[in-house]
């Protein structure tokens, strides 16, 4: 997965590390900023894509799509799709360039809205990445894992450098008798679920 990507996507990659790097440093707005993984936790996106059981792949929060590149490239090698959502316009339009421009529309489902009102129309998740307002973070939960297979992977980002925010969410996650769940040190912090 890793030793061929191909040169669209590192391209694309890179131009949004550099856009996003900016932003922080030229302290754009929140809303407007990408606010995007680090590479390193979207090699552990892919690698835990590729080895999800079989089912529906979803990610709560596209930005400009750079964290769905990387889940993209695991859904290319064991094809599947990822259906993923995002609420600002602004972000849909960046993210449909991003897809365009890297050949990956055939493994993408971008959808505009609330994630929270398309999770119930998914009966077989598989995989799961949640990265949006760390205020739908519980809603989702709670929508997300009755509807998640056997063996199915559910991944939140933040959970170190938002862990107060988060603390009522990761609480019931890392005490919730329906998974196995940790918190991983990688990026930002990722809490790692499994459907038992
Ligand atoms: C942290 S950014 C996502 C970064 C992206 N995952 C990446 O690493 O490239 C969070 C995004 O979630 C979107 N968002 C927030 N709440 C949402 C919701 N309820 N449904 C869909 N998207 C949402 C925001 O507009 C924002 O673009």
């Amino acid at each position: 997965m890793f030793h061929n990507i191909p040169e669209s996507i590192k391209k694309r990659m890179e131009y949004l590390e550099e856009l996003d790097t900016k932003d922080r440093i030229d302290g754009t707005p929140r809303m407007e900023r990408l606010r995007q993984i680090p590479p390193e936790t979207g090699q552990f996106l892919s690698l835990l894509a590729a080895s999800a059981p079989k089912g529906e792949f979803l990610e709560i929060g596209t930005s400009a799509g750079y964290s769905t590149m990387w889940i993209a490239i695991a859904c290319k090698l064991i094809g599947n799709k990822i259906i993923t959502f995002e609420i600002l316009e602004e972000k849909v339009k960046m993210a449909r360039e991003t897809f365009k421009l890297t050949n990956l529309e055939d493994f993408i489902e971008l959808i505009e809205g609330d994630a929270r009102e398309y999770i119930p129309n998914y009966i077989n998740i598989s995989f799961c990445f949640l990265d949006a307002e760390k205020e739908v973070y519980g809603d989702c939960y709670d929508l997300l894992i009755p509807n998640m297979v056997k063996g199915g992977i559910l991944i939140a980002d933040n959970a170190i450098n938002h862990y107060e925010t988060l603390k009522p969410m990761l609480d019931k996650a890392l005490t919730d008798k329906r998974v196995d769940a940790l918190v991983v040190p990688i990026g930002k912090g990722e809490l790692v679920c499994r459907k038992i």
